[in-house]
Formats: structure tokens, C-alpha cells, sequence
């Protein structure tokens, strides 16, 4: 298994062909994405379908981000005229917010089907998102119900469905999303250790070995005292990478008989505390400020 991804499978071509037939049957877009990575989780491809269309970008999974980060994310995206909302979809927070700024963008549709009678007509949305970004469990929270719903796993098809919220709303739901090779490394590693690319599809050592470090760097307190390791700069502190791998995984007991480091038991562990928050709270990337002399978006 390589160490980069370069993937297309069929059925996400198909889903977005499906998205550009039935865009025009909504009224808006609810795109989920995970606070953790607010940009690297978010399909670049999609702008050109969504194009021009209302839409509201969800930052879910926002118990698991770090708060004042997910604060600086919402005000930079207001900057550029999007609005986010935070939710943690697993505990149905958030979804109020949801409903009304769905409503606010919605205004002028509501209104003009009220002129003409159709009093309480729902709002019809379609919700997009990487696979594992939470769109099924948004969508059931919002409707308050459990739908059986086909997981994006690869090689998977499925197409659109809709689900009723309550006479408020309508929500068309899409299949997950990815693209064509996932942009950087850095990209690859956000988007792998957040659960958004399956670790069985690739060499996912290498991915855990590049997130320990990753979050090492972002992240050290947090993360050296999950695995015992010494701070940088303070006695101990191993500062080889793959010693200080080892060393992680010799500290949560992942030894094969023999004594040699059990790597691959370690990455599973490694990706399972960090996809359920056992590390900590974690934004793995910082909105990019305006470099002096430039205005708006840098
Ligand atoms: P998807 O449709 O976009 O593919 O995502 P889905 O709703 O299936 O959610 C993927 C995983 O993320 C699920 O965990 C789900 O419980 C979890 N999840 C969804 N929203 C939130 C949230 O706001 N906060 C947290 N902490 N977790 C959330 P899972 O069933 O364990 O699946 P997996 O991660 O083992 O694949």
C-alpha cells in the first residue's frame, strides 16, 4: 500500500454528477464538516456544483476541537461571507441554530411561496460532506429519528434520499464526498487521522507515524503526557521521530513477544484515541491571517 492516496472510486463520480442534477431541487446547502480540519475537510470540487447557492457550513465534531479555535474559524468564515455554525451532532447541540440560520437564508423563498399560499412550506436542503464528517448523524438528529443509511465505505454505492426533519425542513441526503488524491501530505495525514479516509485503504503506519508528529508539534502537552513521553526541550525528550514512534508505542504496552514494537497495533491505537478525542481537544489547522498590506482573504 502506497504511503500518498490517489483515488477516484466510481460511486464518488457518480455522487457528484447525482449533485449536479438535483441542486436545482433545493432551496439551499448544509455542508458538514469536521471543526477539527475545517478547511482540509472540505471538497474543493464541490464549488463548482454549489456554486452561487444558498449554503450554511456546519463545523461538526465541535466537541472534539478545540473551542476557541472552532471561534476563530466561525468569525473567518463570516469574513468571507459564509456562514458556520458549530454542533456536536452525536449529542443533537447545535441543531437549533442550525434550523434558524437555515430559515434566515431562506427568507426570501419563504416569502414568496407564503405570497402565493403555500403558508409553512419546509425548507428543501441538500447536506454534503466528506464521508465521516457527520452527515449522517446530523441529518438524524435533525430529524429526530434513526434511518437506516448505507455508510460511505469505498467501494460502496448508493445514491440520494430524502428524509423529512420536521414540517420544517426537508433534507436531501448525499453520499460522502472525496477527491482525487486529497491535495497535500499534510491533508492526506488531517484527513486520515480524523477518520475521513479508511485506514485499511492505506499504509496506515506511515499516517500514524505523520500524526504523532503532527500533533507532537501542534500539540505537545496533550499529546506527550497520552504517551508518556517527555516534552521537547525537557530532559528525555527523544528527538529522533520514529524513536520517539517507538518509545509512544512501547509506552502503551505494544510489544510483540520478543520485545519488538508491535507498530501496527500502536497506529490503530494511536488513530482510535485521536478519532475519539482521547488526546484531547485538537484543531489541526488555524484560519491564515491577513499578511500586513493585504486585505480580506489572505
Ligand atoms: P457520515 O454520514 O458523514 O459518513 O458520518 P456519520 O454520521 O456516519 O458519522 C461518522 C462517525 O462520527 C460516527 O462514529 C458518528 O457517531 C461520529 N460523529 C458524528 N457526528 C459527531 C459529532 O458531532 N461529534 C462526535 N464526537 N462524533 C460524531 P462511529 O459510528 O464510531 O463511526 P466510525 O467513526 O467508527 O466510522
Amino acid at each position: 500500500m502506497a504511503s500518498e492516496i490517489n483515488w477516484f472510486p466510481g460511486h464518488m463520480t457518480k455522487a457528484l454528477r447525482t449533485m449536479t442534477e438535483q441542486i436545482k431541487n433545493v432551496d439551499m446547502v448544509i455542508e458538514t464538516c469536521d471543526a477539527r480540519i475545517p478547511i482540509s475537510s472540505r471538497n474543493p470540487e464541490l464549488n463548482s456544483i454549489l456554486q452561487n447557492r444558498r449554503r450554511l457550513l456546519v463545523l461538526n465534531k465541535a466537541d472534539l476541537a478545540e473551542d476557541s479555535a472552532t471561534e476563530e474559524w466561525i468569525s473567518w468564515y463570516r469574513e468571507q461571507g459564509i456562514i458556520a455554525i458549530p454542533s456536536d451532532a452525536s449529542h443533537r447541540k447545535g441543531l437549533d441554530r442550525i434550523r434558524l440560520a437555515s430559515r434566515e437564508l431562506c427568507a426570501d423563498v419563504l416569502k414568496r411561496a407564503h405570497d402565493r399560499g403555500r403558508i409553512g412550506r419546509p425548507i428543501r436542503a441538500m447536506v454534503v460532506g466528506i464521508p465521516n464528517s457527520g452527515k449522517s448523524t446530523l441529518i438524524n438528529a435533525l430529524c429526530n429519528r434513526k434511518i437506516a443509511v448505507t455508510g460511505d465505505r469505498p467501494g460502496v454505492t448508493r445514491g440520494f434520499q430524502w428524509a423529512k426533519s420536521d414540517s420544517s425542513m426537508e433534507l436531501m441526503d448525499m453520499p460522502g464526498v472525496l477527491w482525487p488524491n486529497l491535495g497535500s501530505r499534510r491533508n492526506q495525514i488531517c484527513l486520515t487521522i480524523t477518520g475521513a479516509v479508511k485506514p485499511e485503504i492505506v499504509d496506515m503506519t506511515s499516517f500514524a507515524y505523520d500524526g504523532l508528529n503532527l500533533l507532537m508539534k501542534l500539540y505537545p502537552k496533550e499529546t506527550s503526557a497520552r504517551y508518556l513521553l517527555a516534552l521537547p526541550g525537557t530532559p528525555g525528550y527523544v528527538e529522533d521521530s520514529y524513536e520517539r514512534f517507538l518509545l509512544a508505542a512501547k509506552n502503551r504496552g505494544c510489544i510483540l513477544s520478543g520485545g519488538r514494537i508491535d507498530e501496527e497495533r500502536f497506529s490503530v491505537l494511536f488513530l482510535d484515541d485521536f478519532k475519539s478525542g482521547r488526546i484531547g481537544k485538537m484543531t489541526l489547522e488555524r484560519p491564515e491571517k491577513p499578511r500586513l498590506g493585504q486585505g480580506g482573504e489572505s
